[in-house]
């Protein structure tokens, strides 16, 4: 069926006509949902549920068509041939691949800036207003100017030999030259690769050692709330790191982002940024290291954008393996451009006078799409902030709801849970009379979370959007649309044009009607992930392997009466704190490397704030007694292998641990300890019983 109609869907079971007008009911209820208001549907992209379900079926049905209105909006130097995609997503019939649009070429670059300026008349129109760490800092950037400085910087990095295809680290935090280096990247088909600068140098090293990358872009420093963080000092540690495992980085270009004189502000009309910190002193090698400053004096202010194929790839972007390794998640030029192009504005219900603000850090597949990619692909004016939600109060992010007027806003469940604990009082005190749609990702949100959301944020006015997706799906796969779907608090409601889920067994049997069991997608979109950088055998055990023909998202899901979807959490060795996914295995083999440490079991446990919190079991060497020194080392110690967000909520010194005879550890057992829960279930299987009972004697009652 798939084939008649253009889609070579290689060896997949289509949904036939009448499963696909199963998947999305005919009709959703009217009791115990939400609505988007009127106000919303008479402008919106989507006004309907039945609309919504006539688009999604001609997606499915007709993707070449779908997506081709999608893609009419773009510049493409080359036009596509075949089919709109390719694939073969069944591990059991040869190599999984995905192609999308092959033979187009474009530069999303020259899509996302040249396009606004030249063609659309965006010109003069803000890009970003960034908003710093500490009140008052503030600078705009429109997409002139935006696209002055990406050509500039485009040029200094082809001055320092960096080609097509080359991979270049960065590692910055939230300011406007963040943007303006991924996209210099992207314009000369360099892949960008980058490391949230809460990642520790041994992260930072590890990821620049597995993707090759031949430069690294960072900046001095920066705040964090009231917490300098020495940025440079980290990515010297790394390139130390890298040198030692024989894989040198010989070039480091550094911003200066706290120590920057007002006059340096080179390429832009705007004015400077107020500075209120102090000049940074910061190590200097004169043989490695580059000023971002010095740099772009000069450079000229045109370049050809380098024109690339649709499958060439875009970034590499690492996410949490269970192994313990990172994952490089390869993204590609068209298909990425598309997806999230068409989520931003659909999703958002994106308009022209809208101001968007997204609260992510670029440093995560969130800040990549829904900062840079899908605003800047639609001509949106956004807020990029740097600063933290509780500083210098927990009002700030409704202060700058209303100093810019935001009128789309998107966070993660963890910072509403956070700003909950203070009240409405915070929130009351700003009027956030502009806002029109809430978004939240990263982890299910629960009722009373979305419920505090969307009555006292939204004040009954806004519907919020649950968005469903990982870094690997590139965009939203399931999700509510802001005027079209009925909303059920903590429910990601239905897919997404062009994403058909389904819900397996153990068994790997699709389950109908109202289920629960492992959330799969049955065939690709055209913003899923390739492959996983330099293992692509990586990629399709991880994605492929345990149910032939499907996508595994690694998460488990039930699907209500009405055809909702409910997201339940990892069903794989994963843990999500605050929305960040971490592997068991990575924090344990953290903790294993302390001298002290003989063995190492990670669970997590409930957290209100941030979700899940880490509970550490350790084991430790023969003699080795357990105290308050130790228990810092150990925290320490995954900090700087891994970065502040694994550092662990609770460690406990364990003699032994609950195993069974083959010597597996007993992780289902470990949780119930950790939460203090004695309904142990089945535990026949275990070696020796005793090591429970003593573990819940001596749980840890308060986190360290
Ligand atoms: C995992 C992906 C996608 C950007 C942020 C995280 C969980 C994400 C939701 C949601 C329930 C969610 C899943 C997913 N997750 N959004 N709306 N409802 N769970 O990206 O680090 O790749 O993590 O986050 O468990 O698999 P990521």
């Amino acid at each position: 069926m798939f084939t008649e109609l253009g889609c070579r869907c290689h060896l997949n079971k289509p949904g036939d006509e009448q499963t696909l007008q199963k998947m999305i009911p005919d009709k959703v209820p009217n009791k115990d949902v939400f609505h988007g208001s009127d106000d919303l549907k008479n402008e919106a992209h989507i006004p309907s549920f039945e609309k919504y379900k006539e688009l999604y079926i001609n997606s499915i049905e007709n993707p070449d068509e779908f997506w081709g209105g999608v893609a009419r909006d773009f510049f493409w130097k080359t036009k596509h041939t075949g089919p709109f995609l390719d694939y073969n997503f069944d591990v059991t019939k040869g190599e999984i691949f995905i192609k999308c649009m092959e033979g187009a070429s474009t530069n999303i670059c020259y899509n996302l800036l040249d396009r606004n300026v030249h063609e659309k008349k965006l010109a003069d129109k803000i890009a970003f207003y960034w908003e710093g760490n500490e009140p008052g800092d503030e600078l705009t950037v429109t997409y002139r100017e935006l696209l002055q400085r990406v050509c500039q910087f485009a040029n200094v990095l082809k001055s320092q030999g960096v080609r097509k295809g080359d991979r270049v680290s960065i590692y910055m935090p939230m300011v406007v030259e963040l943007v303006v280096a991924m996209l210099a990247c992207v314009r000369i088909g360099a892949v960008h690769s980058i490391v949230f600068a809460g990642f520790s140098a041994e992260s930072l090293c590890e990821r620049i050692v597995d993707s090759q990358c031949s430069l690294l872009i960072t900046a001095d420093g920066f705040y964090r709330g009231d917490k300098l963080i020495n940025l440079k000092l980290l990515a010297d540690e790394a390139l130390q790191k890298c040198r030692d495992k024989g894989f040198p980085i010989e070039r480091c270009i550094m911003l200066k982002h706290l120590s920057k004189e007002p006059e340096e502000t080179v390429g832009s009309s705007s004015p400077p940024a107020k500075r209120s910190c102090p000049d940074l002193q910061v190590p200097w090698n004169p043989q490695v290291d580059l000023c971002w400053h010095t740099l772009i004096q000069g450079a000229s202010d045109e370049c050809e954008p380098e024109w690339c194929d649709s499958e060439d790839p875009l970034f590499i972007l690492y996410t949490s393996g269970s192994t313990g390794k990172p994952k490089g998640v390869l993204h590609t030029v068209s298909g990425y451009m598309l997806y999230t192009a068409a989520t931003f504005k659909l999703v958002f219900d994106y308009q022209p006078d809208d101001i968007y603000w997204c609260t992510a850090d670029i440093g995560w597949i969130t800040g990549h799409s829904y900062i840079t990619y899908g605003p800047l692909a639609n001509g949106a004016s956004s807020v990029l902030f740097e600063g933290l939600p509780t500083y210098p109060d927990v009002s700030r992010m409704w202060e700058i709801v209303d100093k810019y007027g935001v009128t789309k806003f998107y966070t993660a469940p963890t910072a509403i849970r956070l700003l909950m604990k203070f009240g409405s009082e915070p929130v009351q005190k700003y009027k956030r009379e502009s806002l029109k749609v809430l978004g939240t990702v990263g982890e299910p949100i629960n009722p009373e979370a979305w419920q505090w959301y969307y009555n006292v944020v939204g004040e009954k006015r806004c519907p919020v959007v649950d968005t469903f997706w990982q870094t690997e799906t590139g965009g939203h796969v399931l999700t509510p649309l802001p005027a079209a779907t009925p909303m059920k608090p903590g429910s990601a409601t239905f897919p997404f044009f062009g994403v058909v889920p389904a819900i397996l067994n153990e068994s790997g049997e699709e389950l109908e009607g109202p289920s629960e069991g492992y959330l799969v997608f049955k065939q690709p979109w055209p913003g899923v992930m390739r492959t996983v950088y330099g293992n692509h055998q990586r990629f399709e055990t991880t994605y492929f392997k345990k149910f032939p023909g499907y996508y595994v998202t690694g998460d488990g899901c039930r699907r209500d009466k009405d055809g909702y979807y409910w997201i339940t959490g990892r069903i794989d060795d994963m843990l999500n704190v605050s929305g960040h996914l971490l592997s068991t295995a990575e924090v344990e083999s953290a903790l294993v490397e302390h001298k002290f440490v003989a063995e190492a079991a990670v669970v997590g446990r409930p957290h209100p704030v941030k979700g899940e919190s880490l509970y550490c079991f350790v084991t430790l060497t023969d003699g080795v007694v357990y105290n308050n020194k130790l228990e810092a080392e150990l925290k320490k110690q995954v900090r700087e292998k891994i970065g502040a967000i694994a550092t662990p909520d609770y460690i406990q010194n364990a003699p032994g641990l609950p195993k069974t005879r083959s010597g597996k550890i007993m992780r289902r057992v470990l949780r119930k300890i950790a939460c203090n829960d004695k309904d142990m279930g089945d535990i026949t299987t275990l070696a020796d019983s005793s090591v429970v009972d003593h573990l819940f004697q001596n749980r840890c009652c308060t986190a360290v």
